[in-house]
């Protein structure tokens, strides 16, 4: 995805909102779908009128920018909610989501929450956790800045996620009276979960999630300049730890059981974020 496309997609998004400005944006995975209920003042404009956004190709998932207020807000808050992912997984290439968190920045919009599902390496973290990401491990070795030119390329990754916006989540959490662990998240290329030894080794390099996203996304927003926050919902125990097979389905059924509670606090800290 080019400059042009980017500064296309931007244009088209401005053109459905008006004079509306989000304040903050919010990329949603697996379990989080439910985030979008009861939302105000919908405007959708779909991926596929957006150049720099990807076609998307994974059950469950629908391409959509949907620019909403949220409901019960002390003052009114737009957010921008990027409804579907493409996946490194899918094709290969990591550099899948950069156009649109790169569209997100060039419309002024300064903060992006990136939500995702995840694998527990914590026998005290069971299904239905959620992890605030502390810091990340791309054991893929890939980059969405691949290819790109220039010194702004060797992004410093010390602090990705946010120190200010991670305590204001945690506040926000506990205030829905929801636990909200931090730890370290790692990423795995996927599609295939992973081996009982491949979680052993993560969990002795630190590691406390697993997952098949967000990274990517992670590191082009810190290139574009934004402020990150990432949350996973903790859909299965990791490969080895728990009795049963892993499975899509398994991960699909148990993020929908948990998706409203996700959904709640995902707006408290949405909320918190801007207050
Ligand atoms: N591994 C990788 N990705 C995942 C998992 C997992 O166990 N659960 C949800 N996404």
């Amino acid at each position: 995805m080019s400059t042009a496309e980017v500064a296309r997609s931007a244009a088209r998004l401005r053109q459905a909102w008006g004079a509306r400005q989000p304040q903050v944006a919010v990329l949603l995975g697996s379990g989080w779908a439910g985030m979008v209920d009861g939302l105000l003042d919908t405007v959708d404009v779909p991926y596929a009128e957006l150049p720099a956004f990807p076609p998307l190709g994974i059950a469950g998932h629908t391409g959509c920018v949907r620019l909403a207020r949220l409901p019960g807000a002390a003052r009114p808050l737009d957010v921008m909610v990027l409804m579907g992912r493409q996946h490194a997984y899918e094709t290969g290439d990591a550099t899948a989501m950069r156009g649109a968190v790169q569209t997100v920045a060039a419309l002024g919009c300064p903060t992006l929450v990136l939500t995702n599902a995840a694998g527990s390496l914590r026998g005290d973290w069971p299904t239905g956790s959620l992890m605030l990401r502390s810091d990340h491990l791309n054991l893929v070795q890939r980059s969405p800045l691949q290819g790109l030119g220039g010194s702004d390329r060797f992004v410093d990754m010390g602090q990705a996620y946010d120190p200010e916006l991670r305590s204001r989540a945690v506040q926000a959490a506990a205030a829905e009276s929801v636990m909200m662990h931090e730890g370290v998240y790692a990423w795995m290329m996927g599609p295939q979960f992973e081996t009982p030894a491949e979680i052993r080794m993560l969990q002795r390099l630190g590691a406390d999630a697993v997952g098949m996203s967000t990274v990517p996304e992670t590191i082009a927003a810190r290139h574009a300049g934004l402020r990150v926050l990432a949350i996973s919902l903790m859909t299965n125990m990791a490969a080895g730890l728990a009795a049963q097979p892993l499975s899509h389905e398994q991960t699909l059924k148990a993020a929908a059981a948990h998706e409203q509670q996700a959904a709640a606090v995902l707006r408290a800290v949405l909320q918190s974020l801007v207050d």
